[in-house]
């Protein structure tokens, strides 16, 4: 079981160059399905991205992942293609139940896991299958898996999301692509990745339009001709990089290849917080805040704060002045960072979805234990900030969504060792 040690205190400066996001990456992967051939580059190499690419090989596309490159050409020979995807890839990788909606509109059925539960919440899948049975979908569930059907194909129809759900749009938005018809779905997710999903639905061919939460979508061919694609940059990541910067870049930090308008909210907060950001076309310069001041903040669906950030901004409102607060309005369970980060010496208390950080506290180093993607990144925050060392265990949360991280932070004079 590999581990992290970060020696704390190290003060950052430098330039770190952001990856393409994985939570726009992995949706582009499923409505490769829908394709002939594609070509996707900037992919982040991260686990997530090779599970998805392994579940593709599973159902039959030829798929060739040019890693130095981060380039992956996919191609659908349409044969012998296997509408399955088998719990051993789903169970790990949530977002694979995203070729659910590829499967059955183009394929007319589909077998797909549960994605099951994980740290942050149990993670239902009924807006999901809400959708796809609105566009006329045959849905049973036996034995942990999604069976589903559309023998005559899926119809247009008006969808109107209960509530807001990525993945639930992301499924319904590539099922609609092929059904017959026009379909419009109101109260959407509206993420930039999805942004980026509907740029190469409409260079498959795809007729897609957005009025604030609403889309859209009329019936199209597939174009057969191959697809290229450059998927947007990681704002979770950005966001995450700009935080350990507010924390300790003595001199500047470059963020590069970022579009600062998309992460506005972020940007708005950290600056109310009182750190220095400066935005460029295609980078940000943060630098360490001092007189740093609390603040209250609620994680919302785009284009509010996002819960992904959630995590990495408790860490450093424990360095603020004042008590501040965080509300989770997303997810029931995303605050398993908590009693990890007060075994370093925060002061946080958790009241229902709220949690209560006291600032500024001395962090010190500790032995902890990641337990979900976001949280584990918090714990290296904290472990770059606390006194001594910090040693971080299960790493493999880590490494499903950020890509070189000890060497991206090293390159700006931090102390961390993988062993
Ligand atoms: C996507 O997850 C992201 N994952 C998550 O990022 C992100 O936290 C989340 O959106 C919210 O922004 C990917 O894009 C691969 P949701 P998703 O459906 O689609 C409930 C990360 O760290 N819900 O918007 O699963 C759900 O339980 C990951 O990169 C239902 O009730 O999120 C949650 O409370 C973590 N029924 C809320 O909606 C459903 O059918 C939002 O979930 C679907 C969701």
């Amino acid at each position: 079981m590999q581990k992290l040690i970060i020696k704390g205190r190290k003060e950052l400066s430098g330039k770190i160059s952001i990856s393409g996001s994985k939570n726009a990456t992995l949706p582009i992967l499923a409505a490769s399905i829908l394709a002939s051939k594609v070509s996707i580059k900037n992919i982040p190499l991260v686990k997530d991205i090779f599970t998805m690419i392994e579940l593709l090989n599973f159902i039959g596309l030829k798929t060739k992942l040019n890693k130095s490159k981060k380039i992956i050409e996919i191609i659908n020979k349409n044969t012998k293609i296997n509408t399955l995807a088998p719990y051993k890839l789903v169970k790990t990788m949530r977002a694979g139940v995203l070729v659910l909606g590829p499967l059955l509109t183009r394929y007319k059925k589909a077998k797909v896991s549960l994605p099951g539960g994980c740290a942050i919440g149990t993670r239902p899948v009924d807006l999901h299958l809400f959708a796809l049975k609105k566009l006329g979908a045959k849905i049973k569930i036996k034995d942990g898996y999604i069976l589903a059907q559309a023998k005559n194909g899926l119809r247009g129809t008006n969808i109107s999301f209960p509530s807001i759900s990525v993945g639930a749009t992301e499924n319904a938005l590539l099922a609609a692509f092929q059904a017959k018809g026009e379909t419009v779905m109101k109260n959407c997710a509206i993420e930039p990745e999805i942004i980026d999903l509907i740029i190469f639905l409409k260079k498959l061919g795809a007729n897609i339009k957005l009025k604030g939460r609403t889309i859209f979508i009329k019936e199209r061919k597939v174009k057969k001709s191959k697809i290229i694609h450059e998927v947007i940059f990681d704002r979770i990541e950005l966001g995450t990089y700009m935080i350990a910067s507010a924390l300790l870049a003595k001199k500047d930090l470059k963020i590069n290849k970022v579009n600062p308008k998309i992460i506005k909210s972020e940007i708005d907060v950290l600056k109310k917080i009182g750190v220095s950001i400066i935005k460029k076309k295609t980078s940000v310069v943060v630098k360490k805040g001092i007189n740093l001041k609390k603040i209250n903040i609620t994680t919302k669906p785009y284009p509010g704060f996002p819960t992904d950030l959630q995590a990495q901004l408790m860490v450093l409102l424990t360095q603020v002045n004042g008590i501040s607060k965080i509300k989770e309005n997303i997810f029931e369970n995303r605050f398993m960072h908590v009693p990890e980060l007060k075994r370093m010496g925060a002061q946080i208390e958790i009241k229902g979805k709220t949690a209560i950080i006291k600032g500024p506290t001395k962090l010190t180093g500790a032995e902890v234990m990641a337990t979900d993607l976001r949280a584990s990144v918090s714990l290296v925050l904290a472990g770059l900030v606390a006194e001594n060392r910090t040693i971080i265990n299960r790493l493999y949360h880590l490494d499903r969504g950020y890509e070189f991280l000890e060497n991206k932070l090293n390159s700006c004079q931090a102390k961390i060792k993988r062993i």
